[in-house]
């Protein structure tokens, strides 16, 4: 029997792409031997004709499994996605729910991890010296799917008993009112954080950087970086830094070789990542590990391009550096770090370019070419 098994959902459009050539690069490293790969349905094709791109088999079939890769999938506004459910599923109240946020939840994947590395040799890189990673809190936050519209004439009232401030929305027609609720725990706060910091300590980092806005959003941010100054003595020499989100976007600008580890919650650490991974070359860069206790699903940052998909053309960086992100989490170290160098040797040659890189190698040539290094 297989040491481990590996859910595979390549999804939608350039998912496919990107999944062929990290398949290519794990067998090259000889996980092929240690692993047996489950091929699951995910993606907007079980959308239109199931009226679920999260079918319930593919949940099955994660928990059968040790940890999941996962391409990338095609979702597109209300009104559209009902437009292109079939006939027979048309009005029958099917609504289209993020996949990979789902997965987050159902899974309890608190942990998104994204590196932002600058490998040098890559032309889009902004400095060559920024390597940090970034700890998304990914279950709670703007993402707990607790919101009203209309809002009920019960939430109104909670509100308006609460405080002064609240009554001004009193007057304010229930359907022409928005609620979407910023949710944080202590738990929720305390174990993304303890992640970040145990991860500065083991990696020998300077700082972890608390990336919140505790001056306005008082409660939910407060807690947040009450309890990182909380706990942060534990981690000596590891120093807590707190910056407010808005001035971490210019920080990010100004002086990214600065910082080591972030961490942030949900909203925040998404929009974070994505100022990061530009300043690494882009989205084609940026991989990112969905990970809780038991459980890990490994994705590249980017969607799904419909436009390119099955062209071969988009660069596989990212899902490859998310397979090598599974293996590091597998304590499979070794092939993790193979496959770190490979890609690094890769865009320091400069030989083989995809076309965000201003070549015109082909996804395959790119992963082949990596593969070659290891
Ligand atoms: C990400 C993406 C997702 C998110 C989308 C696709 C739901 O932006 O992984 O960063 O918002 O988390
Ligand atoms: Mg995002």
């Amino acid at each position: 029997m297989a040491k481990y098994k590996i859910a595979v959902l390549p999804g939608d459009g350039v998912g496919n792409d990107v999944m062929e050539s990290a398949m290519i690069v794990l067998e090259k490293v000889g996980f092929d031997k240690d692993a047996e790969y489950i091929y699951g349905d995910i993606g907007w094709e079980y959308w239109r004709t199931e009226g679920d791109p999260l079918p319930e088999r593919t949940i099955e079939l994660l928990k059968k499994t040790d940890a999941c890769l996962f391409g990338a999938i095609t979702s597109k506004p209300k009104d559209e996605a009902q437009k292109e459910l079939i006939p027979e599923l048309q009005g029958k109240g099917f609504v289209y729910r993020s996949p990979i946020v789902r997965l987050r939840q159902l899974f309890d994947l608190y942990i998104n991890l994204r590196p932002c590395k600058a490998f040098p040799g890559n032309p889009l890189n902004y400095r060559d010296d920024i390597d940090l990673v970034i700890f998304r809190e990914n279950t709670e936050g703007l993402y707990a799917g607790v919101e009203f519209r209309p809002v009920p004439d019960a939430v109104k009232k909670v509100l308006s008993d609460n405080s002064k401030n609240m009554a001004k929305f009193d007057a304010v027609p229930g359907d022409e009112l928005a609620i979407s609720c910023r949710i944080f725990t202590k738990k929720g706060c305390e174990r993304i954080l303890r992640a970040a910091f145990d991860y500065a300590k083991q990696n020998n980092l300077k700082s972890v950087t608390v990336v919140e806005k505790p001056n306005v959003i008082r409660e939910t941010s407060g807690m947040m970086v009450e309890i990182a100054r909380k706990i942060a003595p534990e981690y000596s020499p590891v120093e807590l830094w707190e910056t407010n989100v808005d001035a971490m976007a210019m920080w990010l600008v100004k002086n990214p070789q600065d910082y080591s580890v972030l961490v942030a919650s949900n909203m925040f650490g998404d929009i974070i990542s994505d100022l990061s991974a530009q300043l690494v070359g882009g989205l084609g860069f940026a991989s990112s590990g969905n990970i809780g206790e038991n459980y890990g699903v490994f994705e590249p940052t980017h969607g799904s391009a419909p436009k390119y998909a099955g062209q071969y053309k988009v660069n596989p960086t990212a899902m490859i550096l998310a397979a090598r992100l599974m293996l590091d989490w597998l304590g499979e170290k070794d092939k993790a770090n193979a496959i770190l160098n490979a890609v690094s040797e890769v865009i320091a040659e400069g030989k083989i370019r995809t076309y965000d890189l201003g070549g015109d190698n082909s996804t395959i040539q790119f992963a082949r070419a990596i593969a070659e290094k290891i």
